[in-house]
């Protein structure tokens, strides 16, 4: 992999890192897996991110993934292209760090280049003596009072949602066996319901042995791929991921149990929510608890990668309609907000 840093662009650090993409990053459908997108623009954000918060003296820190803004995917990846991840710091609060990170495509034997990802992540920096302990961030130098005024808009606005969000925490999804999912009715919420079990290893964690978010996003992903092609029974593809917050970091050794269930369906897109449960093997009187919540979108796919209507989801509970009324009202908003921006930008 080749990593260029770009050093100090107009004040704050960026970065620029380059991948061909191959076999291996691919989903069923051939394209570039969307959690492998995931991966590559947290993998960005980490390295400028702890790279930034290293540049004062005092304790060396690592920037944990704390949040990720809603993502959309603008275009698919192709195996054989090249991505380009560029990263760059946007706002500094006391003990937080706004990273923008874009995903370029590059078909080499053309040249021609498409924005297929645009996201923004908060890292938080943690004490390498002391990884529960928080640090303070040096703040950047911003190009005008403007943008700093705009940074703290969006830092606040994203404290306010996290408040909100913590209140889905206590929710669980029961894992769903095989046999029984015969006896559900196709097109209900227990008929796609999904669960994957993973050991956390070494290699799904940073030198200071926990997860990296990119790995936990990955297997969301995989998960929310699983419960859509369940549903409607098509090749599928992820259109875009809500806000994800990391509550609480997963150890090295943790059994993580990541489930999702569809929560509502439009015309052509399906909404699945994905929780993600830690549970420590070895020191086990922690218990299990929450660690990841997130809401992924999905289209189903013709041969011709054309999208296709998807099957209506049937609600057969109250929590269930109470669940489709709410994916409602996110699936309007994104969608008003979606076409305010086209209009913007016309
Ligand atoms: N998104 C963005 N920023 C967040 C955040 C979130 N979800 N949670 C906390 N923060 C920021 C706060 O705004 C605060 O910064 P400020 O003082 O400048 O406002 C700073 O983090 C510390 O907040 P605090 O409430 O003291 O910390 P916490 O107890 O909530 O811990 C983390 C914050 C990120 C350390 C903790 O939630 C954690 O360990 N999460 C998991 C990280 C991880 O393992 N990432 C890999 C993904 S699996």
């Amino acid at each position: 992999m080749l990593r260029l840093p770009l050093g100090i662009m107009s004040g704050r650090l960026a970065l620029i890192t380059s991948r061909i993409m191959r076999p291996d990053d691919a989903n069923i459908v051939g394209n570039v897996h969307g959690g492998t997108v995931l991966k590559m623009i947290e993998e960005a954000g980490c390295i400028i991110g702890t790279r930034h918060c290293n540049t004062q003296t005092g304790d060396r820190c690592v920037a944990a993934l704390a949040r990720v803004e809603r993502t959309d995917f603008l275009y698919p990846m192709l195996i054989g292209q090249v991505a380009h991840v560029s990263a760059e710091i946007t706002y500094t609060s006391k003990h937080s760090v706004e990273v923008q990170v874009n995903v370029v495509s590059e078909d080499i034997l053309s040249g021609a280049k498409k924005l297929t990802n645009k996201a923004t992540l908060w890292y938080v920096p943690l004490s390498l003596q002391n990884v529960d302990k928080i640090i303070e961030v040096p703040p950047i130098e911003y190009s005008s009072p403007k943008q700093e005024e705009l940074g703290k808009k969006r830092y606040e606005s994203q404290k306010i949602e996290r408040v909100e969000t913590k209140e889905r925490n206590d929710d669980i999804i029961t894992p769903v066996s095989l046999p029984e999912r015969k006896t559900k009715e196709p097109f209900t919420v227990g008929f796609s319901q999904s669960s994957l079990i993973h050991l956390i290893g070494p290699s799904d964690c940073t030198l200071h042995g926990f997860v990296h978010g990119g790995v936990t996003m990955k297997l969301m992903d995989e998960v929310a791929g699983i419960v859509a092609a369940r549903h409607c029974k098509t090749n599928i593809v992820t259109a875009s991921v809500d806000a994800i917050n990391f509550h609480r970091k997963i150890n090295k050794g943790c059994v993580i149990t990541v489930s999702g269930r569809m929560t509502f369906t439009s015309n052509k897109s399906m909404e699945i929510e994905v929780f993600v449960d830690a549970d420590q093997l070895v020191n086990a009187e922690e218990g299990k608890y929450r660690a990841v919540t997130a809401f992924f979108t999905y289209i189903s796919l013709d041969t011709k990668n054309k999208p296709l209507p998807v099957p209506p989801l049937k609600v057969e509970s109250e929590a269930e309609q109470k669940r489709f009324e709410e994916g409602k009202q996110r699936y309007l908003q994104n969608k008003a907000k979606r076409l305010a921006d086209k209009e913007q930008k016309q």
